[in-house]
């Protein structure tokens, strides 16, 4: 297995669920990784449970609400580099996310404007403020969390849909921009994970469950220095992963 000694990676939405096994993954490698969430508390224990493998390795969190636009995520996350002396974030993973679970009559302009800051416009403005750094090394790779509803839509669902959808098109031009500079741009997309994202549907009969461990596991083959997946999305059901 690769390593990733020395490497910072951040990933949002890391403090739980898909979010937290990747960091955890990330750790294992070597790597040094920033959770982005708002749950201060959380943030602080998230960090804390990710490991130590090499020398020097440190963890460290961010607490920020991206559901409130994107104006102060650039000088936030210039200020967290300079706190803990990162040169460059080599790897983002966009995993924060939130679920819509209202008809649209039923939702309001804020529940959109949430939504789409969350799961979409905010993994823009992260990899937007990355990248730069990514091309000075000519190495980056990023990976965005979508979902099957992404393609499939569900009701209750069309904004979270659309929200994930938008991340398709986003991350294939990303991933045909950036090419070039050894930055790659992938997305997962699964089904249903078993995280607090689904315990509302924990009366409802579901197959095809995955394990948010499995799933981080699924984007180690997208982070490699020498991977050459770009502008793919990974499909995860159940115990199937297809590249
Ligand atoms: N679980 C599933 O069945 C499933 C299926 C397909 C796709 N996905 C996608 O997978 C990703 C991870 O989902 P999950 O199941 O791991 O969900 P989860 O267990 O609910 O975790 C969500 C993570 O996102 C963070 N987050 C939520 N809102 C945020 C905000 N406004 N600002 C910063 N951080 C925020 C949460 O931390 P705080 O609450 O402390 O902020 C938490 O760390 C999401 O993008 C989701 O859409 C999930």
């Amino acid at each position: 297995m690769f390593k990733l000694v020395g490497i910072n990676s951040l990933v949002t939405g890391g403090s739980r669920g898909i979010g937290l096994e990747i960091s955890k993954e990330l750790a294992k490698l070597g790597s040094n990784v920033c959770i982005v969430s708002r749950n201060g508390e959380i943030n602080e224990k998230a960090v804390k449970e990710l490991p130590i493998v090499c020398e020097g390795q440190k963890h460290f969190g961010m607490v920020y609400d991206l559901s409130q636009g994107i104006h102060e995520l650039e000088p936030t996350i210039q200020k967290l580099k300079e706190m803990h002396s990162v040169k460059a974030f080599n790897i983002y993973v966009h995993s924060a996310g939130i679920i819509q679970s209202k008809l649209l009559l039923q939702t309001t302009s804020s529940d959109i404007q949430s939504i789409m800051n969350t799961n979409t416009i905010s993994a823009m403005s992260i990899s937007k403020s990355l990248l730069k750094d990514m091309v000075k090394e000519r190495y980056g790779r990023i990976v965005l969390v979508s979902s099957v509803l992404a393609a499939t839509g569900f009701p209750g669902e069309s904004v979270y849909s659309a929200s994930k959808s938008a991340l398709i098109g986003f991350s294939k031009s990303l991933a045909q921009e950036m090419n070039r500079y050894n930055i790659t741009c992938n997305l997962i997309s699964p089904g249903y994970v078993d995280t607090d994202m689904i315990k509302h549907l924990k009366n409802s009969k579901l197959s095809n469950i995955s394990k948010a461990e499995d799933v981080a596991k699924s984007i180690l083959p997208l982070l490699d220095r020498d991977s050459a997946y770009n502008g793919k999305t990974v499909k995860i059901q159940g115990d199937s992963i297809v590249y």
